[in-house]
């Protein structure tokens, strides 16, 4: 696939199970917050994607100097995830073809490397449906009682936790996700709302370490991600991105 794929990052959350004095993607690591992180390392593999970055209207604290790409907008984010993910497709549909690959990224996940991101897009490239990066889960999976004891152990043979990017072509998304609304299905991944039209997302397994900030604990484990990757002291401040599309320092003893 040559075509750069559009990029919708949605970042309008409150990250209240965080507990810090700032949403999420403005605590810092390396001198930097974590938006900026993570839209480098969304630039470094797609440098001419067009991005919609979704924001609180109310975000004061956003700078677009963080911003690394040469094409990009900013659209007002909504209640859920999901809505600020409907009002980016909804801000690009004059411009956007339906078989555009669209591809959506947690701002709270700065850790995905590049490698993963090239990989996902390459076998996105001729899938009739889209999909995702995964990992297979490793632990044994328990079901509580609602009463904090065991109820059950679930078997954990072909479940992945739901990683992003999930990309898929925009005429399939704006779909799926105006279906599920109608319907009042619950969508908390592009995937599920691509699922509850029938159709079976693509599993593309990705590193394990890709995770989403969203316990105190996760910022520090972050950080320590990033420099064991190697970026995290390459990105300066200012610098529209520290990295490049080949394998980042570092990163080969960590390849899946
Ligand atoms: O809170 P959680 O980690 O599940 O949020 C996932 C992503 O969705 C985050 O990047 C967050 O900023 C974003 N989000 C959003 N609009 C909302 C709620 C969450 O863009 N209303």
């Amino acid at each position: 696939m040559s075509a750069a794929p559009w990029l919708v990052v949605p970042a309008a959350g409150q990250g209240r199970r965080m507990g810090g004095d700032r949403p999420k993607q403005y605590l810092e690591i390396a001198g930097r917050p974590v938006l900026a992180h993570t839209l480098a390392r969304l630039h470094a593999a797609f440098p001419a994607a067009r991005l919609c970055l979704c924001l609180d209207p109310e975000d004061a604290r956003f700078d677009p100097a963080w911003v690394p790409f040469a094409e990009w907008r900013r659209v007002p984010g909504g209640v859920e995830r999901v809505d600020s993910v409907t009002q980016a497709l909804e801000a690009i549909a004059l411009e956007a073809a339906d078989d555009d690959l669209v591809l959506v990224h947690d701002v709270a996940r700065p850790c995905v490397t590049v490698a993963d991101l090239m990989r996902l897009h390459a076998a996105l490239a001729d899938d009739p449906v889209g999909g995702l990066l995964a990992a297979p889960v490793a632990d044994t999976m328990k079901r509580d009682d609602g009463d904090g004891r065991v109820a059950a152990t679930e078997p954990r043979t072909g479940l992945w936790h739901a990683l992003t990017p999930q990309g898929f072509r925009f005429g399939l998304l704006r779909r799926a996700l105006a279906t599920a609304r109608e319907a009042g299905v619950v969508v908390t991944d592009e995937a599920s709302a691509v699922e509850a039209l029938g159709l079976r997302p693509r599993l593309v397994s990705g590193r394990r370490d890709n995770l989403k900030i969203t316990h105190p604990e996760d910022l520090a484990l972050a950080g320590q991600i990033l420099a064991a990757q190697g970026q995290a002291a390459q990105i300066p401040s200012g610098s529209t991105s520290g990295e490049t599309a080949s394998a980042p320092a570092g990163a080969g003893a960590m390849e899946r």
